[in-house]
């Protein structure tokens, strides 16, 4: 069983395939935090039991055998505020008396095979009750009456866990949650690093790495997104680990609005890492019997280094995030006109778009922003959601007709969360912006952000969606988000509800995508945000690609692709070709076949020459889509830690293929070149494709592959595909 509780010892215990995760029910019905680390199988636990100690300054509210208790120096499970415990709380509630001491205690417990989704959240799911095992605690505030439900669900084979919180007020009078962590697991030695991305618009997710020291370090988002400039992602890893060795426990939250991660170290030399939504901004009113819901955060452990810490979350988000029928369906090769043509195209120019598309073997076309209302720039139109016939030069059916005719499918891009003050839609209804009473509202490319806490808006955006897609045969929806929120308030909620926008916002967005999803199984979505802007793995159970970012240059693809990776699969990453400056045709196409493959330039300027390298990677996308999709990424130099060269694999589950691809991204500075490469059957033998030559893996991964000779120049790079030999 994943999950056991120890009725003698009053311990639970939660095992994965690499990961153990302790607790114990103490004294008082405190509930403690004994262990979170390698799988450990022992029933003996004793050792680990909390063991008094006495700080002074650090109050006692309790006395046990051996010596003092107090909550600020043991480490706690779900630890409240105020209430003797000093160090950054999982929850703070304000109570009817104003004050927001805060203090949950075990009262009770389940265990069940399976996993229950969150009520109008994202979150991992399971297909069969074996896949998963789930326990609730119940905990319980005496004083206020309010109970909390800590959820904690298993993913035995998978080495990852998740954990969200649901808050109810069992009391008479309402409260005030002003804080709510999903996650919160408190740590005997801050002796780690900590990794997270940083970015910003063109430049998302770069690897970031420091150690974790003494009070508090936060990574977070008050955007109301994910947003490109830090990730809701974060790895404590030992001092010392890399990609092969070293413990690496990943942190993820299921969630697209405000989030935080905060690590607090401790006087002890411990340390308490949050993930959560992000309490500056947040405030929520609980009417006596109403729950709140947390997101959910995803946990993955690893001893064997930061790559494993990245593969266990591939694996999981491919079969328990991604949903539908594109999770396991091959997905179409696209071109987008957007860097071609801007908003500056017609129907006609599509159609001379679609014609070479199809004849060197791409399989979609998608017409990006530009086809609705005057939109012929980016100050006006967006609300508007009717197809300018004018512009296309035939209804949209007729146009998609002549897209099928060709022998592609046909996509359509929409940003339905905002509206530009020149609209129609401005004009009928200012209000169902987000604004405060007042206050100018900042714009920002135009355009404002709608007020999806509200339903009249929610409901209208949805039916204008679900015209336009349900007259024609449209196979493909890009959703846009190109600003961030600002002066978030709403004209449809009291005063005292202004700080649940952010939250009701986002969930509003999932209500949407959810009927979309529900509505039009067959139809494939992307998500965008300006690129990557809104990369997580909320966006990822309604869309099982998001375009990686607006910077599509190879070189500069390198970090921000390297970044993503850390805990999102190739297949999720939208990668194109385009005709950017840099770097010929083939390596554009090396770095882009590392994601949801496609391309982004108009096909009429390819010379001859170039419509048959063109062809050429279709073949390999071809080739190598199953092994991308579905096999193992192993980083192998890593752009963020080499000035000159990146390199990374794909290696099949059952380790009969691998393909390994290498960038120079400035001329290195030896010529020596041996590539170890990872993740082969040592005692398999494999022939590289070009060559014909047969190695072990044992030779390929501890010898290396000698690369003398290959080419230095700038963007220049190679391709070796390896098959096992029999
Ligand atoms: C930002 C996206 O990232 C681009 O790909 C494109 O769709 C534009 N928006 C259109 O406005």
């Amino acid at each position: 069983m994943a999950i056991r509780f120890d009725e003698a010892q009053k311990i639970f215990h939660l095992d994965t395939a690499t990961s153990s995760y302790v607790m114990e029910v103490f004294e008082q019905n405190y509930l403690l935090h004994l262990y979170y680390g390698k799988r450990i199988p022992d029933h003996n636990l004793k050792r680990l039991k909390y063991k008094g100690s006495f700080a002074s300054f650090s109050p006692s509210n309790l006395l046990v055998e051996d010596g003092g208790f107090s909550p600020d120096i043991c480490m706690l499970e779900f630890p409240g505020e105020n209430v003797g415990d000093f160090r950054l709380a999982a929850a703070a509630v304000r109570n009817a008396d104003g004050n927001n001491a805060t203090d949950f205690r075990y009262e009770s417990h389940t265990i069940d095979a399976g996993k229950p989704g969150l009520a109008g959240l994202p979150a991992l799911y399971v297909e069969d009750d074996a896949e998963a095992t789930t326990l609730e605690i119940s905990m319980k505030d005496a004083v206020t009456g309010m109970r909390a439900i800590l959820y904690y669900t298993v993913f035995e084979h998978l080495g990852a866990m998740t954990r969200s919180v649901r808050l109810s007020n069992e009391s008479a009078r309402p409260v005030m949650i002003e804080k709510v962590y999903s996650t919160c697991v408190d740590f005997p030695t801050h002796n780690y690093d900590m990794i997270t991305l940083y970015g910003r618009w063109f430049k998302e997710r770069s690897e970031e790495r420091r150690a974790i020291v003494h009070g508090r370090q936060t990574v977070s988002s008050l955007r109301g997104s994910s947003s490109h400039h830090q990730n809701p992602f974060g790895a404590i890893v030992s001092a010392g680990a890399d990609e092969d060795q070293g413990e690496a426990y990943g942190f993820n939250l299921v969630y697209s609005s405000n989030f935080s991660f905060d690590i607090e170290g401790d006087q002890n030399g411990g340390m308490r890492v949050l993930m959560g939504i992000n309490p500056d901004g947040f405030d929520w009113l609980l009417q006596p019997g109403a729950d709140f819901q947390s997101p959910e955060a995803v946990m993955v452990y690893s001893d064997q280094g930061i790559g494993e810490m990245s593969r266990i979350f591939h694996r999981l988000y491919r079969k328990h995030l991604i949903r539908g029928k594109w999770r396991d369906r091959k997905r179409p090769l696209l071109i987008n006109n957007w860097e071609a043509t801007g908003m500056d195209f017609t129907g006609e120019k599509l159609l001379s778009f679609a014609r070479v598309a199809k004849e060197v073997g791409m399989e979609m076309l998608v017409m990006d922003d530009g086809w609705f209302g005057d939109r012929f720039d980016d100050r006006r139109a967006l609300g508007d959601w009717v197809v300018n016939e004018e512009k296309l030069g035939s209804s949209l059916p007729e146009f998609v007709q002549k897209v099928n005719d060709i022998g592609l499918k046909f996509g359509i891009w929409f940003e339905p969360e905002m509206i530009s003050r020149e609209s129609a839609l401005y004009r009928a209804h200012p209000e169902w912006c987000l604004h405060v009473p007042n206050r100018e509202k900042s714009i920002a490319r135009f355009q404002y952000v709608l007020d999806y806490s509200r339903k009249d808006v929610r409901d209208y955006i949805f039916d204008a969606m679900r015209k336009v897609l349900s007259s024609a045969n449209v196979a493909y929806l890009k959703w846009d988000f190109n600003r961030n929120l600002s002066e978030v308030g709403s004209a449809a909620v009291p005063a005292d509800r202004q700080k649940e926008i952010f939250h009701r916002c986002v969930l509003g967005t999932y209500e949407v995508m959810e009927r979309l999803n529900r509505e039009f199984p067959d139809l494939l979505i992307e998500n965008c945000s300006g690129g990557g802007g809104r990369f997580d793995p909320g966006m990822l159970y309604y869309s099982p690609q998001i375009w990686t970012s607006d910077n599509t240059d190879p070189i500069e693809r390198l970090t921000i692709q390297f970044g993503t990776s850390l805990c999102y699969p190739a297949s999720t990453m939208g990668a194109h070709v385009s005709a950017c400056k840099r770097t010929g045709y083939d390596t554009k196409a090396n770095v882009a076949l590392w994601g949801s493959f496609g391309y982004e330039l108009d096909p009429n300027t390819f010379s001859a020459e170039e419509r048959e390298t063109v062809k050429a990677q279709i073949a390999e996308y071809h080739k190598y889509y199953d092994l991308i999709h579905s096999g193992d990424l192993y980083r192998l130099i890593n752009p963020m830690h080499n000035a000159f060269r990146a390199a990374w694999m794909f290696v099949s589950e059952d380790k009969t293929e691998a393909l390994v691809t290498s960038v120079v991204m400035r001329r290195p500075q030896e010529t020596a070149f041996y590539l170890r490469l990872k993740g082969l059957d040592p005692d398999k033998l494999y022939r590289e494709e070009e060559s014909g030559e047969v190695y072990s893996g044992a030779s390929l991964m501890y010898a290396g592959l000698n690369l003398i000779g290959t080419d230095l120049s700038d963007g220049s790079s190679f391709k070796l595909y390896f098959k096992e030999v029999k």
